[in-house]
Parts: structure tokens; C-alpha cells; sequence
């Protein structure tokens, strides 16, 4: 014989209910706090007890959104002029800043609204249970900038299930309007993890080791930048990107800009060739062989006009356009591969031999840079080639790197399949307005063709200064932020770090104390904290071929330790 059992009697009380024998304690959020990490739900939440949680999205048509914007600047606005509420004027401008931030974030289909549901439910055997979990759990939340609330005798609608039309009754602080962003933080598993097919490693999370993959040929720029102090590593991260990446795809060309010779070991580790520009190792590129441009005169005209202005900064006015000219003049006229003599002939021709312009040339005859005045020598065929700056001066670095940026580009553009050029200390071309502006224009082309730079430098910040610097930043698909001793507002705000993340890359962890570089990712819109680690094997291959920084680093001698 069977009896079917009674249903569950059902106790409701002011702030709980229960059901059968389990309490049931809601709490909601009254406010939200201005800024919270993504995830941040998976740290406060107990990994040891039962509690349910229940979020429900609607999606606000962008039309009522951009109108409920409009309304929320407008309030904040009338407030700000009658004087604020009661002092509050710092809070309503930020009120209103973020509701016209929002508002074109809206515009552009970046970010949408959310009616967004939020309710937490603690369960437990006893009532004294679920009252004092729910206490803690408010506390845990109030510590990070939210304020909740315990509904009274509202309890019912507080636990009633959703009916999909957001339109059932729900106490006060059950609803909330939020951007995507703010949806995005709520969900629990701060999963942010990026696992992009065929993608190259490019680290761990700093928060539970979840490895990272990014497929730099699947975006519309395949170019990223590496920023950090002297030390941080961002000549070994690109290094093991470098590696990773023909290993992956071994047909990859990559071709580096070396300014501190760092590279040499390396590149003929993997079986490529080595340009070293101080003694001439590995031949001569003639800065004035107008194949990198596929026999563009006038493009090459441009292009010898940018290394030239890198190498005489102190030009006047009147000599810069005297060089021009001959510049000009020597392409449309002069014979097919020009060399330095040719241009130093037009320039004596035009001037006389004895004007300041025509003694500058004379570094390209009897001076320091008299090995570049000659036809082409090097023809690398290796599909990895690095040029060695080594023993440069300073100030001729600039000079040296435009024309072999220019030589790089023009092999990009010719060799077929996915290709790589590494630019380190790459803030030397961002000295010269004109070779900054050729960097970017590199950045924004190569694309084209299936190329993608690797930018090196110490700080954002020297990228920052000028329209053609912050246009290549804007280029780059991924950029990596190791140790920057400072972060200054408007790098802040140029590239959307929160505060937080501000502070914490002064404080990012260096390889020498830690055995690998801790860093801070934007790769498209996220932010990811990573451990930049090696394996064993690419450790010790690097370890053994990249050379240390020459001059100034004293540095710690220590080995480093290993291990997470
Ligand atoms: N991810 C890493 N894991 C282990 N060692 C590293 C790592 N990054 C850098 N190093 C070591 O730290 C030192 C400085 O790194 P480097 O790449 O030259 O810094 P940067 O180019 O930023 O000046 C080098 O000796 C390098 O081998
Ligand atoms: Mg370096």
C-alpha cells in the first residue's frame, strides 16, 4: 500500500521562509559600488555552504537606453545647478560623466543596458543558520562597496521565480539598470580566460593558472606591443612569443630590429642570419636602394627624407628644404640604385661644398657611416634575420633603425605566408616626430600583406605625445603592460586601465625576483593579469641565446628563481 507524503509545510516570517525543513534568507542590493572587478562574485561567495543566486538579463532596447541616459545626465545636470545635492557635487559629475561615457558607448553598440535582477538566497537547517550566514555575506559584500538589503515582510516577492517578462512584482533593490559591462562582472566564474583555436600561449592567470591563447591572424591588426622597464622582460616574452609562434606555424618569416644586439645568439640558433650594421658583418644595406619601396621612387624619396631629418635633427628650416630637393631630384633623375656619393653630389652640385648641409654628408664619406655609402651586399634568404645595432652611436640609432625599418617592411611586403618584425627599444623612433609617423604608418599597413609588428618599449607614455604615437597604440590588437614604474592619468585613460590596475603595475612582479614576468594584458576589450612563464626546455634555449642588456644594467647576477 502506498500513501503519497504531505506536501512541505510552508513557514513564511518577516525575512525568511521555510519550506519543509530549509530555511530559505534573501538579500538584495540596494547600490552598487562604482567600479568592481570582473568575477569578483566567485571571491565573495562561500565555496563551503549552500547559497543560491539568481540573476535575470533583459536587454533594454538601445532607443529607451540612450533615453534613460539622456534622463540621468539631465537629473544630475539640474542637481549640479541648483548647487548639488546637499555637497554631493564630486559624486553627480561623476554621475553625470558616466552617463554620457555610457551614452556613446551605447551609440556605438560597445555597451547596451540591462534590467538586471540580482537576488542571493542563503539556505541552511535553522533559522539562527541562514540569519548569520546572510550577516556575513553582507558584510563580505559591504567590504567591497555594496550596500544590501534584507527585505521585510517582502519576502515572497523577493523568492518568487521569474516569469520572463521582468514584469512580476519584486521588492525594492531586486532591479538594478546596468551596463554590459557591469552585467559581464556578475557572473560568478570570472572566466576570462581566452582560448582562441590555433592561438599562440602567451600566458597564465595570475588568479588560477588558466592558460591564455590569442591567434594574432585571426584579428584585423596582427600587431601587439610589449611595455615595461628595463629588466621586466619584454625582450624575453617576445622571444618566446617568436618561438611560439614558428612552432606553430614554422614557415612564419621573422625578421628584428636589435638595437642592443640581444638577438644574435638566438636568430642563429634557429638557423637565421645576422646583420651587424657596426662592422659590417652580414653586408651592407645601402639605405638608398629604392627595392624596398618595389621600385617606388617617389615613396623612397619620402622615406630617405624621414632617416635623414632622424639623423640631422638640427636641420633649419631652409637646408631641410634644400635636402628635399635633392632627395627629390635624385630619384627622378639620378641612376637606379642611388647610393650616398650620388646624393652628396646633387646636394654639392646645388649648394657648393663648402654649406653646412654638404659637410653633414660628409659622415657618409669620410665619417662614422661611411660603410652605408655602396650598393646592397646583404641578401639574406633565412626566413629569421636580425639586425644588430650593437656599437651604434646614440644618437645615430634612430637614422639606423628607419632605414632598416624601412629595408624590414620591404621584405614583409614581398615574401609570402604569415610574417613577424620585432621593433625593440622601439621609443628611439618615437624621438623624431617623422620617424614615429613611419612606425605608425608600418602599424597600419602590414596588415595588408600578413604581417604583424612586435613594438618594444619601456613606456607607453613616449607613444603618448603625439597623434601618429597614440594612432599606432590604437593599432595594436594586444598590448602587453609588464612593470611601469608610473602610470600617468592619461595613459590611464587612453587605454581604459581602472584604478586599481594602475596601481599594481609599479607593482608588478619582475623576473629576477620571481622567475617570470607578471603583466597585464589587453588583448581586444579584456584585461587579463598573466604570468608570462616558460616551459622548461624554452627556458633554458633562451637562457642560453638571448643575450643580457649591454652597459648601464648592473642588474642582479643571481639566477632567477623558477617556478609559480
Ligand atoms: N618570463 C621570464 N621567465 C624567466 N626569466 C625571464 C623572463 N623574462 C625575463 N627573464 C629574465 O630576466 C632578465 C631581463 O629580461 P629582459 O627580457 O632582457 O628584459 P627587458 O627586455 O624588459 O629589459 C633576463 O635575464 C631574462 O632572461
Ligand atoms: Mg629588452
Amino acid at each position: 500500500m502506498t500513501r503519497s507524503r504531505p506536501p512541505p509545510t510552508t513557514v513564511e516570517a518577516p525575512t525568511w521562509w521555510r519550506v519543509g525543513r530549509s530555511y530559505r534568507a534573501p538579500l538584495l542590493v540596494r547600490q552598487f559600488p562604482p567600479e568592481v572587478p570582473f568575477g569578483f562574485l566567485g571571491r565573495i561567495l562561500p565555496t563551503s555552504e549552500t547559497l543560491e543566486l539568481m540573476i535575470e538579463a533583459h536587454r533594454i532596447p538601445s532607443a529607451n537606453a540612450l533615453d534613460l541616459l539622456h534622463g540621468a545626465k539631465a537629473v544630475a545636470e539640474a542637481e549640479l545647478a541648483t548647487g548639488g545635492n546637499r555637497g554631493q557635487t564630486a559624486e553627480l559629475e561623476v554621475e553625470r560623466a558616466s552617463a554620457e561615457d555610457l551614452g556613446r558607448a551605447v551609440a556605438r553598440r560597445t555597451q547596451e543596458l540591462w534590467k538586471v535582477g540580482i537576488r542571493f538566497v542563503v539556505l541552511g537547517p535553522t533559522r539562527p543558520h541562514v540569519e548569520a550566514r546572510r550577516t556575513r555575506l553582507s558584510e563580505r559584500l559591504s567590504a567591497i562597496g555594496f550596500r544590501s538589503r534584507v527585505p521585510r515582510y517582502e519576502v515572497r516577492e523577493a523568492l518568487l521565480p521569474p516569469d520572463l517578462s521582468a514584469a512580476e512584482p519584486r521588492p525594492q533593490g531586486y532591479w538594478h539598470t546596468l551596463p554590459t559591462d557591469g552585467l559581464a562582472s556578475l557572473f560568478p566564474f570570472g572566466d576570462e580566460t581566452l582560448l582562441e583555436p590555433g592561438g599562440t600561449l602567451i600566458g597564465l592567470a595570475l588568479s588560477d593558472a588558466s592558460p591564455v591563447f590569442v591567434d594574432r591572424w585571426s584579428h584585423a591588426s596582427h600587431s601587439w606591443g610589449i611595455f615595461g622597464t628595463t629588466g621586466a622582460g619584454k625582450s624575453f616574452a617576445a622571444s618566446l612569443i617568436l618561438l611560439r609562434t614558428r612552432w606553430l606555424r614554422p614557415d612564419t618569416s621573422i625578421a628584428i630590429l636589435d638595437p642592443l644586439g640581444e638577438y644574435s645568439a638566438l636568430v642563429e640558433a634557429l638557423g637565421g642570419s645576422v646583420i651587424r650594421v657596426a662592422d659590417g658583418v652580414g653586408g651592407r644595406l645601402n639605405p638608398l636602394d629604392p627595392v624596398t619601396t618595389r621600385g617606388d621612387r617617389r615613396e623612397k624619396a619620402a622615406r630617405v627624407g624621414t632617416m635623414l631629418r632622424a639623423l640631422f635633427p638640427s636641420l633649419r628650416d631652409e637646408e631641410a628644404a634644400e635636402l628635399d630637393a635633392a632627395v627629390t631630384q635624385l630619384y627622378d633623375r639620378g641612376p637606379d640604385v642611388p647610393t650616398f656619393r650620388d646624393l652628396r653630389d646633387r646636394v654639392v652640385d646645388r649648394t657648393g661644398s663648402s654649406t653646412r648641409l654638404a659637410t653633414l654628408l660628409e659622415v657618409f664619406r669620410s665619417g662614422s657611416l661611411r660603410a652605408l655609402d655602396g650598393l646592397t651586399t646583404a641578401r639574406p634568404t633565412e626566413t629569421v634575420v636580425s639586425v644588430d645595432f650593437q656599437g651604434v652611436p646614440d644618437d645615430q640609432l634612430p637614422f639606423h633603425l628607419t632605414y632598416v625599418l624601412d629595408w624590414a617592411y620591404g621584405r614583409l611586403a614581398d615574401r609570402t605566408g604569415g610574417k613577424l618584425l620585432l621593433v625593440d627599444e622601439a621609443h628611439l623612433l618615437a624621438r623624431h616626430a617623422t620617424t614615429e609617423e613611419f612606425l605608425d604608418r608600418v602599424v597600419r599597413h602590414v596588415r595588408h600583406f600578413e604581417a604583424g609588428l612586435l613594438i618594444l618599449s619601456q613606456s607607453p607614455e613616449d607613444f603618448l605625445v603625439r597623434p601618429a604615437g597614440r594612432s599606432l597604440l590604437r593599432n595594436l590588437y594586444a598590448t602587453a603592460f609588464l612593470r611601469i614604474p608610473e602610470v600617468s592619468a592619461e595613459a590611464r585613460a587612453f587605454f581604459g586601465l581602472t584604478g586599481a590596475e594602475a596601481e599594481w603595475l609599479p607593482r608588478a612582479r619582475l623576473p629576477r625576483e620571481t622567475g617570470y614576468s607578471e603583466s597585464l594584458w589587453r588583448v581586444g576589450e579584456l584585461h587579463l593579469p598573466l604570468a608570462i612563464v616558460a616551459s622548461t626546455p624554452e627556458y633554458e634555449f633562451l637562457g642560453a641565446t638571448l643575450g643580457r642588456p649591454r652597459a648601464e644594467e648592473g642588474g642582479s647576477t643571481a639566477a632567477p628563481k623558477r617556478g609559480l
